[in-house]
């Protein structure tokens, strides 16, 4: 495995940060994680538009993005495999101790590992946590994940794979790291990113492509949608078959099948939409 560390590829064992990173310390740092499939990006253009607004959210500098694609290619270039996980991480690097942040400039870090292609269904539960949506870190992709570790962690205690978040306001909000689409009187519809949601890059192309509408919805929408799916660059389009303990439509619903069908053909279309 060789792995991109600021500036050079590294054998991983030799791929090493500095303690003193802020993106460890006090987790000041935002990652994109992008599909690859036979060594080419999938939707690369749109993760890296997301991975600037998430650095300026945070108030670090641009990332150089020409620097980051050469990062991405020579990072898939140096590990071949048929389906990857190729991870950007962007932080607020060398730093005190403490929430200011050092001079040194941001750290870069890219790096491919290998996935396995997801089932069609799958189980998720709700969580009591919330997603804050006023929070000064709401919709901006970054690596302070601890409250996602715990979530999916119970989410697993309970043979589910994923754990769905209200907001503070009690409205639907989206996964540990997934979008969430339900299907009510047979229209598709999506929470807006005012919930508090990340502006997820197959949330963007699912809407795009299957007219799903985007609205607030309450979080015990869960208990009577008639079809579930969820969205993320591994997941593709995903149907839910369990919530909590209520079974949905496994196989999948026909709402589902087709947002599925259609985000399989256009995607095998164009690899940059
Ligand atoms: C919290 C969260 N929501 C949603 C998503 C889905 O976004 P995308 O489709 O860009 O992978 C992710 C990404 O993994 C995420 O971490």
């Amino acid at each position: 495995m060789r792995i991109w560390v600021n500036g050079e590829l590294r054998d991983a064992e030799d791929a090493m940060v500095s303690v003193l990173d802020h993106g460890l310390t006090v987790g000041d740092g935002i990652f994109e994680t992008v599909r690859t499939v036979d060594g080419r990006p999938f939707a690369l253009t749109r993760h890296l538009g997301r991975l600037t607004r998430s650095a300026r959210g945070l108030g670090l500098p641009d990332p150089d993005l020409d620097e980051v694609r050469r990062a991405c290619a020579d990072v898939i270039d140096a590990n071949p495999m048929a389906l990857g996980r190729l991870r950007i991480t962007y932080t607020g690097g060398l730093s005190p101790l403490g929430s200011d942040r050092g001079k040194a400039g941001p750290g870069l870090v890219v790096a491919l590992g290998e996935a396995a292609r997801r089932p069609d269904t799958t189980a998720v539960i709700t969580v009591p946590w919330t997603r804050n949506e006023r929070s000064a870190l709401a919709g901006l992709k970054t690596t302070s994940y601890a409250e996602n570790v715990v979530a999916l962690a119970r989410a697993h205690e309970h043979g589910a794979s994923e754990a769905l978040f209200a907001n503070t306001a009690g409205q639907l909000c989206e996964g540990t790291g997934s979008n969430v689409f339900v299907v009510l009187d047979g229209q598709l519809h999506t929470p807006p990113v005012a919930s508090g949601c990340l502006a997820g890059i197959t949330r963007a192309l699912a809407v795009e492509w299957t007219g799903a509408q985007e609205t607030e919805l309450p979080f015990d929408v869960l208990e009577r949608a008639e079809e579930i799916f969820l969205t993320s660059t591994l997941r593709d389009v995903q149907a839910v078959h369990r919530v909590d303990g209520r079974e949905l439509p496994g196989g999948p619903g026909p709402v589902t099948a087709k947002a599925m069908r259609i985000f399989d053909e256009r995607a095998g279309d164009d690899l940059d939409p």
